[in-house]
């Protein structure tokens, strides 16, 4: 038997894939992914040798680039936010790896996958719908819901045992659960637990407090093009460089922060810390963008969707056949959002203050307050909103009737 164990080198997944060796007497293979995490991979590849998996089983792939261009930019071009805070920076990693791990297995003949994510939460089910849908016959271990480790104190015994270090101060004593990658970082657990009690400052890694953030706003221009950010300052760059330097920018302003109770898919509310600086300048660009170039029919109608959109990521369904026809329908809105956005970096927030475009939509010889010679009739309006009022007169004569009786 060969399983395919999404690992990243922390204590966690070290132990379990100790414990498919024993309890499943199986052949693991690694993969661990450099999503933007901002950790060295090296040492994930030296400890999977050292707990003996040889080396042609072990994967180490860098895949910044495919999550920007791939996932995270498609989902931008939805403006997508879950319960309309969270920019899903977990939720779309998720289906990223699933397809690693699918590939994976079928490269080396796998039966099975693995993952750390608990029985508790959201991650499971992503990896798994994900799985299932590139890879229908693959079987998936999920040892969190499956061993008797359920408590941290044991799970430091087994890894006592099994001679697996435990980094003190570093992942094993991490004091809530992180999970970062390009987009984001997320915190929960622990001190977190409480969401009446707020979140200490230690808490957060990638933003400074907005009281330390520069008294000097900071001016950037991102231009776009049918959607999806290509140049920062009028210098082109590969998505994972723009979505890198947006972070930089962002932290250093302490932009992107949030504190937020959400519902997870399987029924229980969770509260997190989110830190996605480079994402919500991203997405107050591409909003600034979009005003200017996208039509009001299309535009109302990508945000209705929106919502529905950004639960169906959330929930795990991106290789579904309905988030395909969604993505379809927005990316058809993107094919004229090109252009630039100025945007204030200022003490936590990115605001737009200027854009551009050649495919403008804006007529300013129509909206001015000055003359307009003849563009608009302003005597058209007044048909137009007497035939808009007469179903509300029709309706309140109506009322006053019936309220007469
Ligand atoms: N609650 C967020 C989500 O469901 C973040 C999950 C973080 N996952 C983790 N393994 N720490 O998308
Ligand atoms: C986990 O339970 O493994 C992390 C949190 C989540 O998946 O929602």
């Amino acid at each position: 038997k060969k399983v395919v164990l999404a690992y990243s080198g922390g204590l966690d997944t070290s132990i379990i894939l100790k414990w498919l060796q024993t309890e499943y007497d199986c052949e693991v293979v690694t993969f661990t992914a450099d999503l933007g995490q901002g950790e060295e991979l090296e040492p994930a590849r030296a400890k999977a040798v050292m707990l003996g998996i040889k080396e042609e089983n072990i994967h180490i792939l860098d895949l910044r680039e495919e999550f920007v261009r791939d996932f995270v930019f498609p989902m931008f071009r939805a403006n997508a936010q879950y319960e309309g805070l969270y920019l899903l920076g977990t939720s779309i990693a998720r289906p990223l790896i699933a397809k690693y791990l699918a590939d994976i297995a079928r490269e080396s003949g796998a039966d099975a996958v693995a993952h750390g994510a608990t029985g508790k939460g959201n991650d499971q089910v992503r990896f798994e719908l994900g799985v299932a849908a590139l890879e229908p016959n693959l079987q998936v271990i999920a040892p969190w819901r499956e061993w008797d480790l359920t408590s941290r104190t044991r799970l430091l015994e087994f890894a006592e045992q099994n001679q697996i270090p435990v980094a003190k101060n570093k992942r094993g004593e991490a004091p809530f659960s992180v999970d970062a990658n390009l987009l984001h970082t997320s915190s929960e657990g622990t001190v977190l637990e409480d969401p009446a009690v707020e979140a200490p400052d230690y808490v957060t890694q990638r933003v400074v407090p907005v009281e330390q953030a520069p008294d000097q706003p900071e001016f950037i221009e991102i231009t776009f093009e049918k959607g999806d950010a290509v140049a920062i300052n009028g210098e082109p760059m590969s998505p994972a460089t723009i979505l890198t330097r947006l972070n930089e920018l962002g932290g250093k302003h302490g932009i992107g922060l949030l504190d937020f109770v959400e519902n997870r898919f399987v029924g229980m509310k969770s509260r997190g810390v989110y830190e996605t600086p480079g994402g919500d300048i991203l997405l107050e660009a591409h909003r600034g963008i979009e005003q200017i170039t996208l039509d009001s029919g299309a535009g109302h109608l990508k945000d209705s969707i929106m919502p529905r959109y950004a639960e169906l990521i959330y929930n795990g369904f991106w290789f579904s056949p309905e988030r395909e026809a969604l993505q379809a329908l927005i990316d058809k809105t993107q094919e004229h959002v090109s252009g630039t956005v100025k945007l204030k970096l200022y003490k936590g927030r990115a605001r737009t203050v200027a854009r551009w475009s050649a495919h403008s939509l804006y007529s300013e010889k129509h909206v001015t307050f000055e003359e307009d010679a003849g563009a608009y009739d302003q005597k058209d309006a007044a048909g137009f909103i007497r035939l808009n009022a007469l179903r509300l007169r029709l309706i309140a004569a109506r009322n006053a009737r019936v309220a007469d009786k």
